[in-house]
């Protein structure tokens, strides 16, 4: 099939256009830039929570929901005997036009049928917690219309596990209060809880719901609403069991006419002493005032234009202007915009993640930095001393902590020897976009307990020595659990399927399973490190320099295979990514860290790795992580000998770990090799949309390696470290911007002849038009100075 089956990128809206509903997979978008947010697909499937997608879910939603995409906030028209939805979904009744408009924090979709209109606008506003629906419906015939049109949204009963689990309990638990318009769901706020949701709308209805059976009629799904069908509404009052909120408008519309509604989908919470109007009544204050913010249209639009300004703003920090519109899409919009969701979500609430299950991801937090500081630098400075809370006093960590109470959980366990490294990733990407030193002074106390504070500084001087007190024989890091790759479990050795493989450590005692990804990340990172002591005069810079240095040598000495450098030392000390290996020869993810790091530079080793992960590890798609893919499982490795050749940590192209090797081509001048990868990995380039599967428009964790059923299909899109990576290597290292302690360095790496880039750092603005010759390794350094500046440079 060709580029536009399923949709195209419209640029000038900042918007993708997809123009048929039934696409390879959900095509989603987020809603929301605080606290609240919204999953929503190109149907209208998904759901809301604030702050935390498992306690305080407020629509249910079945996860490991796909083919179905069952639940969201549908809206049926029924004419006559026919009853459709403006996003298809859930009648799937034949639609005579649709589209779904994805923009920045707002989704819209147009279905049009039998000469009648529906344009929903859906977006949640800045400084509330609350979807906002507007809904427009035209008649655009020539005789005169009666529908109805029903709402409906299915309550999710807070605690999205328990809601699943332990739902004999739910089903009498369930209780609502309706007022004018709104229908409140109150479950369980007569006990602890102080927060209520409710979906009210800007005109009187003429019936409504709240019982689902009512609503649905037993055994029917959302496709065949029992009310809908009749016309009708049960005008229940849930007590117990599931509570539900539908209303009904009976309407009539001239030709030409239009009806907009305002829908409102919020979120309240009250203060202890407020939370009864009278005894049992909520009190509704705070969801009045919501209603009334949006009780005309003429608000929403505002709020609708406050929202766009938001962006606009954010966006516009970095923007790049070149002949290759694919570039200029991903830079400019997508990948900026999916490294803002993915900062607010870690790898919780996606279409693959369930929002249940995992909180915020150490590294992975602090990895997501790097795609936002430029943007929002305040909320990265909070997550930092977040994520640093949770450490311990030996520089260990929690592998992920919970958005909602920011405590370290040992959910996904601990003891990833890669883990505290990463807290100097993020703090250094922040002082050298921000230049607040005065973050480092900050104090910060250790697993969130009260009196254990030191600065932030100390945190990241604990973070540097929990890898040279955790040394293996050959002097390279020990893995421990496991470092970047969660999979390659090297002291687990687990038989027991019940067990899960990043939990369970069989063996630690006198392993001498040792990394060399941590290695290479420790050279890098450690050189950053002591640059930035440098910058505040702390001597420790010496210490850290010369075990820079021995680590080199240790990587040079022990890590190098001959053409590659080998990715691990197992329990026992035998080599893992070497040619002696039968499968599992050659691995990207030490290519990638020890190239970035230059190691063995000089010696031509950093090229040849380079060429060995082309040779080995490229494909049509791009990089796969390793070469041969495992074909059994190896107890000594654990889970990423578990997935069948080609997919994820085996042999995936994880699309994460792709940047490392552009970054590592671009330092060592391989433009045309950087820009290939890049290219591979980038949705906006790719030719074929049906096979790809996931959106188009932003990056998906895995695409299937060279040896699966089908190369080149996509999984698990929007949350994964890609987007940051990308951000960075495409911002960075191709483009050549470099924002560093005191100015930006210039340097690109990209056979693109000219482009301008316009770029704030701090309070400066810089508008740049680069003109390249081709040379690698040319550049400039501005410093930074406040104001405006207007560059030309010939590179
Ligand atoms: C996945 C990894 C993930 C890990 C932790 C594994 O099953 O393959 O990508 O990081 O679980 O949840
Ligand atoms: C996904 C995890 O979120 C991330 O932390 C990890 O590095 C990769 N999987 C690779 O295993």
């Amino acid at each position: 099939m060709d580029m536009n089956t399923f949709g195209h990128f419209d640029d000038s809206a900042r918007e993708f256009v997809i123009t048929r509903p039934d696409t390879p997979w959900p095509w989603i978008n987020y809603l929301g830039t605080e606290d609240f947010f919204s999953l929503v697909s190109n149907t209208a499937g998904g759901y809301c929570f604030c702050r935390d997608a498992k306690f305080r879910r407020i629509l249910r939603y079945r996860y490991n929901g796909v083919p179905m995409d069952a639940g969201g906030r549908y809206y049926y028209i029924k004419e006559g005997n026919t009853v459709w939805n403006p996003g298809w979904k859930p009648c799937k009744t034949p639609l005579d036009r649709y589209e779904c408009r994805h923009g920045m924090g707002y989704t819209r979709i147009v279905g049009e049928k039998d000469g009648l209109k529906a344009e929903l606008l859906m977006f949640v506003p800045i400084g509330h917690r609350c979807e906002v629906h507007r809904l427009r419906l035209t008649n655009t015939g020539t005789d005169p219309k009666t529908v109805q049109l029903y709402s409906f949204a299915e309550w999710c009963l807070w605690n999205a596990s328990t809601d699943m689990e332990n739902f004999q309990r739910n089903l009498s638990t369930g209780e609502v209060e309706i007022e004018g318009s709104v229908i409140y769901h109150k479950t369980e706020y007569r006990e602890r809880r102080d927060h209520y949701a409710f979906f009210g709308a800007n005109r009187p209805f003429d019936g409504f719901d709240t019982d689902r059976e009512t609503f649905l009629g037993m055994y029917n799904g959302f496709e065949a609403p029992q009310q809908v069908l009749a016309g009708t509404s049960g005008n229940t009052l849930a007590h117990g069991w599931s509570p539900v909120a539908s209303h009904r408008f009976d309407l009539t519309l001239a030709p030409g006419a239009t009806e907009e509604l305002v829908f409102v989908l919020g979120y309240v919470e009250n203060p202890a002493e407020e939370k009864f109007e009278r005894p049992g009544i909520i009190n509704k204050t705070r969801a009045r005032a919501m209603m009334d913010a949006f009780a005309t249209p003429a608000q929403v639009d505002a709020a609708f234009a406050a929202l766009r300004a938001f962006w606009d703003d954010l966006l516009g920090r970095f923007q790049v202007q070149s002949d290759v519109p694919e570039l200029d899409r991903t830079v400019n919009i997508w990948n900026q915009y999916q490294c803002m969701i993915t900062f607010f979500f870690s790898r919780s609430a996606s279409y693959f993640e369930s929002g249940i299950g995992r909180g915020m991801g150490f590294r992975d937090s602090n990895q997501d930095l790097a795609g936002i500081v430029h943007m929002i630098p305040d909320r990265a400075r909070q997550r930092i001393l977040d994520i640093a809370a949770t450490q311990f006093p030996d520089g260990g960590c929690y592998h992920q902590y919970q958005p909602l109470t920011k405590r370290g959980n040992n959910d996904i366990g601990g003891g990833f020897n890669d883990d505290p490294l990463w807290l100097i990733f993020g703090t250094v990407a922040y002082i050298r976009e921000t230049g607040d030193f005065g973050i480092l002074d900050e104090q910060v106390p250790f697993d969130n307990k009260p009196g254990t504070e030191v600065s932030l500084l100390e945190h990241l001087k604990i973070s540097f020595r929990h890898v040279t007190d955790n040394l293996g024989p050959h002097g390279l890091p020990l893995i421990g659990r496991a470092d970047w790759n969660d999979c390659l479990n090297l002291n687990c050795f687990s038989d027991n399927p019940d067990e899960s493989f990043q939990t369970t450590e069989n063996k630690t005692e006198g392993t001498k399973a040792e990394s060399l990804m941590i290695a290479g990340l420790f050279v890098a990172e450690g050189r950053d490190f002591a640059e930035l002591l440098d910058r505040i005069g702390d001597p420790l810079a010496k210490e850290v320099r010369g075990q820079v240095a021995r680590m080199e040598e240790a990587v040079k000495r022990h890590g190098w295979d001959g053409e590659w450098f080998l990715r691990a030392y197992d329990y026992y000390g035998r080599k893992i990514g070497s040619a002696e290996c039968e499968e599992g020869k050659v691995f990207i993810e030490s290519q990638g860290w020890c190239t970035m790091a230059r190691i063995g530079a000089e010696e031509g080793l950093c090229d040849k790795a380079l060429d060995s992960a082309v040779k080995y590890l490229e494909c049509e798609h791009g990089l796969v992580l390793n070469n041969p893919a495992y074909t059994h499982y190896i107890k000594d490795y654990g889970e990423i000998s578990s997935y069948p050749e080609g997919y994820k940590e085996n042999a995936g192209i994880f699309c994460h770990n792709n940047p490392w090797v552009i970054i590592g081509e671009a330092m060592a001048g391989r433009a045309e090799d950087a820009w290939r990868h890049y290219r591979k990995i980038t949705p906006a380039f790719c030719k074929d949309q049906s096979l790809r599967k996931v959106e188009p428009y932003v990056f998906c964790q895995m695409v299937a390696g060279k040896d699966a059923a089908r190369p080149g299909e996509g999984k698990n899109s929007w949350l994964t470290g890609t987007a940051a990576w990308t951000w960075k290597a495409v911002s960075e290292a191709l483009l050549g911007i470099k924002p560093q302690f005191d100015g930006l360095l210039i340097e690109p790496c990209i056979p693109v002849g000219s482009y301008r880039i316009r770029r704030r750092f701090r309070d400066a603005q810089y508008d740049l038009t680069l003109h390249l010759s081709g040379n690698p390794g040319v550049r400039t350094f501005i410093p930074y100075a406040p104001g405006r500046h207007t560059l030309t440079l010939d590179l």
